[in-house]
C-alpha cells in the first residue's frame, strides 16, 4: 500500500510517535522502581504488543527476561467477542515469578480478564498489567492495569503494533481508522 493510500485511510492522528516515546520513557521509570528488588517477567502478548514491548524495554534500566503469548480475540472484525483461544503459549512456566503483562491496548476488557485469571491459576507470585492504551468508555469489565499509557476514546485505532486486517502496524504515530475502510 502507498503511503497516500495509507493516509486517506487515517480520520486523525491521536497519539504521535514523541508523545508514545514520552509516556513509555515515565512508565518505564516507575518500573524501575517498583522493580528494584525483583526479577521482573515481561510477557507481550503478540502480535500487537510487538512495538510496545520493543520501545518498553529499551527504555528501562533494569533487566527483564521476556516471553510472549499469542492470543485471538478478534479475527478480522472490529469488536471484541470475549472468546479468547491460546495460539501461541509462554515458553517460560510462571510458578514464583513477578510478571508484568505488557499489552496494547485495553478495549472491552475481556481478552486481559480472561488471561490475567488464566495466569492467576499458574502460581505467578505477583501480576501486573502495563497497556499503552486503554478505551475507557470501552470497558465491559474492569481491568486493573498499574501501567497505562493513554485513555483514549472508543474509536477503532491503528498504528503503533495494531493493525486492521493485519494491515497499519508500521505506523508510528496512532490514528483513528477512517470509517470508510471497514464499512
Ligand atoms: P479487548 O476488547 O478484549 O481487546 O480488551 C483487546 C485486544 O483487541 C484488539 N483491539 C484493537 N486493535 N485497534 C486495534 O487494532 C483497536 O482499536 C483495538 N481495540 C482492541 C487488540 O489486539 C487488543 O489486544
Ligand atoms: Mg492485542
Amino acid at each position: 500500500m502507498r503511503a497516500a493510500d495509507i493516509a486517506q485511510d487515517l480520520e486523525r492522528v491521536l497519539v504521535t510517535e514523541e508523545q508514545i516515546q514520552e509516556r513509555l520513557a515515565e512508565l518505564a521509570a516507575e518500573v524501575d522502581r517498583d522493580y528494584a528488588d525483583r526479577e521482573v517477567l515481561l510477557v507481550g502478548v503478540l502480535k500487537g504488543a510487538v512495538m510496545v514491548m520493543a520501545d518498553f524495554t529499551r527504555a528501562l534500566t533494569i533487566d527483564a527476561a521476556m516471553d510472549w503469548m499469542a492470543v485471538s480475540s478478534y479475527g478480522a472484525s472490529t469488536k471484541s467477542s470475549g472468546v479468547v483461544q491460546i495460539r501461541k503459549d509462554l515458553d517460560t512456566p510462571l510458578e514464583g515469578k513477578h510478571v508484568l503483562v505488557v499489552e496494547d491496548i485495553i478495549d472491552s476488557g475481556l481478552t486481559l480478564n480472561w488471561l490475567l485469571e488464566h495466569f492467576a491459576t499458574r502460581g505467578a507470585a505477583s501480576i501486573e498489567v502495563l497497556a499503552a492504551f486503554r478505551k475507557p468508555d470501552a470497558a465491559k469489565v474492569e481491568i486493573d492495569a498499574k501501567y497505562v499509557g493513554f485513555d483514549i476514546p472508543s474509536d477503532f485505532v491503528i498504528g503503533y503494533g495494531l493493525d486492521y486486517a493485519e494491515r497499519y502496524r508500521g505506523l508510528r504515530d496512532v490514528a483513528v481508522l477512517a470509517p470508510h475502510v471497514y464499512s
